[in-house]
């Protein structure tokens, strides 16, 4: 179904946005024409020299009225504020059996990676009627990854990952725009993505040239960057062992406790003093200007991997 806009309602986001979109279209329509309609009325009605009667209202109206449209109103608002905030709850985080893709934008184009390695550039191939959970990040200044056919839009920030998710309902190709101002060529920061019937995307993964996977090549800079050199099972330096890492519940030094997910992995390679773990110094370098974006994500993928291969838990029952 394509909504009064013409723009196609392509996600299962898509759907519940327009009907907030209609609903406060319908109610703040109704809104005006009951005031403008009692400017109208009431203008005429006591206009000068009309007879007319002034004067105070009786009790009942004056103060039962009050109370009650003002409840009213309230309710409604309230019940708008719910309405509104639950759809956009649930566009925050991804259902667990979403597929992932990492999202990589720079000046002035989208690198897009599949979980297989697969990679393309200013396109996004994805299958219909499954979750997709879009992990991204920025290699320069902030841009937005917006696709109006889903109603999806989320700033891409460098230095951070953010998130987004979307289950796409149509097959076909939707314009991938960038929706935040970020130099010359912004206007032509686009792209498109691709829905393809579950089958059609599978084959199409398979036809896509062999790249290593993104933790595979995350194993690989872990040797090569030196993290190996503390975080390795084998080694002597006192530091955190990262596997099981991934999902759990962290405490830190000063007390606090955070959930080890992407965003504090990054934080931890860019700013390693920031969240030192419990009973540890923080003697790590920061690898900020060191590894690219590409590799951070890599990285994190590949500890993230750790969490799932229990042969190399070392650290005590860790989950
Ligand atoms: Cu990237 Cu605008």
């Amino acid at each position: 179904m394509n909504s009064a806009f013409s723009l196609p309602e392509a996600s299962t986001h898509a759907v519940r946005v327009d009907h907030i979109f209609y609903g406060l279209l319908v109610l703040s329509g109704l809104t005006m024409l009951v005031v403008f309609g009692l400017v109208i009325i009431l203008a005429v009605r006591y206009r000068r020299g009309s007879s007319a009667k002034r004067g105070p209202l009786p009790e009942i109206v004056s103060r039962e009225f009050e109370i009650g449209w003002t409840s009213a109103t309230l309710f409604l608002f309230v019940f708008l504020f719910w309405w509104a905030a639950s759809a956009d709850l649930s566009s925050l985080s991804a259902p667990a059996n979403a597929i992932e893709i990492h999202v990589v934008a720079k000046q002035w184009m989208w690198k897009t990676q599949h979980s297989n390695g697969a990679r393309e550039i200013n396109a996004l191939h994805v299958p219909l009627d499954q979750p997709v959970r879009l992990v991204m990040t920025s290699q320069d200044v902030i841009h937005s990854f917006f696709v109006p056919a889903f109603r999806i839009k989320q700033d891409v920030l460098p230095g951070r990952d953010t998130e987004l998710w979307f289950r796409a309902t149509r097959s076909g190709v939707f314009p991938l725009l960038c929706a935040e101002y970020c130099g010359t060529d912004h206007s032509v920061m686009r792209g498109r993505i691709v829905v393809m019937r579950q089958q059609d995307y599978a084959d199409w993964l398979s036809r896509q040239p062999e790249g290593d996977d993104l933790a595979h090549q995350g194993a690989k800079l872990f040797v090569a960057q030196g993290c190996s050199g503390c975080h390795a099972d084998a080694s002597s330096v006192h530091a955190p062992k990262l596997a099981g890492l991934y999902g759990r519940t962290v405490n830190l030094s000063d007390g606090r406790q955070i959930k080890a997910d992407e965003s504090y992995i990054r934080d931890s390679i860019l700013q390693p003093k920031r969240d030192v773990v419990a009973g540890y110094e923080p003697i790590m370098p920061s690898f900020a200007g060191l590894l690219d974006d590409g590799e951070i994500q890599s990285l994190t993928a590949y500890i993230r991997s750790l969490a799932t291969t229990p042969e190399k838990q070392t650290d005590g029952g860790a989950k």
